[in-house]
């Protein structure tokens, strides 16, 4: 597309990646023209395939130009899944991924948990409609940082110390983030999960944060689990959750149990949001090798991905049509087999876009 065609467009960065990402990317760009949403694709081959090629991750990480390229030139970013076994290091999708994460600053990893129809429902005594929470994970910190020490290699005294940092910058940020997101969305609750009881020191700073933001917002009512009794309660009784904040490696573990009470990874949606900066917006699942190129990836957490994506472009109404034309597939088993339905990828994705396209 010509700059003149572009103009008046969001311009979007397209990472496809690797495995099914490539399909469920394909699906949603799909449902995205369809919505009329006025976006400029640009797509991008990194990944596995342009590794293994030439050496290349994301050209520029080293000397970060080309996550500025990114952070000047886009509105968003909007990738699929990286991970393959020719890549036993994951080197790639490390830089790529957590290097957008971290080098971007997007510190807060928004997950909605919302089961969309009692077919999909995995809980015997809670209704889906009682499933229905938010998420935030910090993004940018915590034991994702990479850093620790390993002494003895191999000996009887091999010691491995893997490092978690928090900061107080980066926590008041995201459990703030958690409370705007709380109220701009009328949600009254605000839960903070960690294991201060025994990471005393790193977990201690969440407490005193938490207590210290919890107080801009009177209007909130802010509570405290420990992780562990978290994962029974989301189990047991989803429908007392609103929005939960957490640490990044909790993100990532109650964040695919949030997924299974949705219906399973195929459907879950996540943004990387650092606000007023350039977002970053994935399906939560990742590149399910033994699934790729078989038409059978669930596209639905990449389409409702880029719902979201519109929502935080201020294009609420093309997102709306999204999020409905979701809820009618599911409702009609118009779905890949694992929720239910009998379509491939690409069926799924264009009877999700027909309904875009006649709202
Ligand atoms: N954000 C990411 O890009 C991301 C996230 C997780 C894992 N990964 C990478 O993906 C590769 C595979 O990892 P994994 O197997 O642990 O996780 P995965 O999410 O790829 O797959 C886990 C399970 O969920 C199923 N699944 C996932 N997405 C699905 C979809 N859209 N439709 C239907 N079923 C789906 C898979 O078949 C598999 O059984 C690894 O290289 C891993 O590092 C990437």
């Amino acid at each position: 597309m010509g700059r003149a065609a572009e103009q008046g467009k969001k311009r979007i960065a397209v990472v496809p990646g690797d495995g099914i990402g490539k399909e469920v990317i394909a699906a949603a760009l799909e449902v995205l023209r369809a919505s009329d949403a006025p976006l400029a694709f640009t797509e991008f081959d990194w990944g596995a395939d342009r590794y293994l090629k030439d050496g290349t991750t994301l050209p520029g990480y080293a000397d970060e130009s080309g996550f500025r390229t990114l952070e000047r030139d886009f509105a968003a970013v909007f990738v699929g899944a990286l991970g393959d076994p020719r890549v036993p290091s994951n080197v790639h999708a490390k830089e790529i991924l957590l290097g957008m994460r971290f080098k971007m600053d997007l510190y807060a990893n928004v997950r909605p948990v919302k089961c969309l129809d009692e077919s999909l429902n995995p809980l015997k005594h809670a209704k889906a409609g009682e499933i229905d929470f938010v998420i935030v994970r910090e993004n940018t910190e915590g034991l994702y940082v990479d850093r620790g020490s390993h002494t003895g290699e191999g000996t009887p005294q091999e010691m491995a110390i893997q490092e978690d940092v928090n900061t107080r910058k980066g926590v008041e940020r995201v459990v703030r983030y958690a409370f705007e997101l709380a109220v701009r969305h009328g949600r009254k609750k605000v839960l903070m999960t960690d294991k201060s009881n025994v990471m005393t020191i790193a977990h201690g700073l969440w407490q005193r944060v938490f207590k210290s933001v919890a107080a801009e917002f009177p209007q909130v009512t802010a509570s405290h689990m420990y992780v562990d009794a978290l994962c029974m309660q989301m189990v047991r009784d989803p429908k007392q959750f609103d929005v939960i904040v957490t640490n990044n490696m909790f993100g990532d573990i109650i964040t695919d149990l949030g997924a299974a009470l949705q219906g399973g990874l195929g459907m879950a949606a996540s943004a990387n949001v650092h606000p007023g900066k350039t977002s970053m917006f994935e399906p939560v699942h990742g590149s399910a090798p033994p699934l790729a190129g078989k038409d059978q990836a669930n596209p639905i957490g990449a389409i409702a991905t880029a719902a979201m994506m519109l929502a935080h472009l201020g294009l609420a109404k093309e997102s709306e049509k999204i999020d409905r034309a979701i809820l009618e597939a599911v409702r009609q088993k118009k779905t890949t087999a694992d929720v239910g339905g009998a379509l491939g990828t690409k069926a799924s994705a264009a009877f999700i876009a027909e309904q875009v396209a006649r709202d």
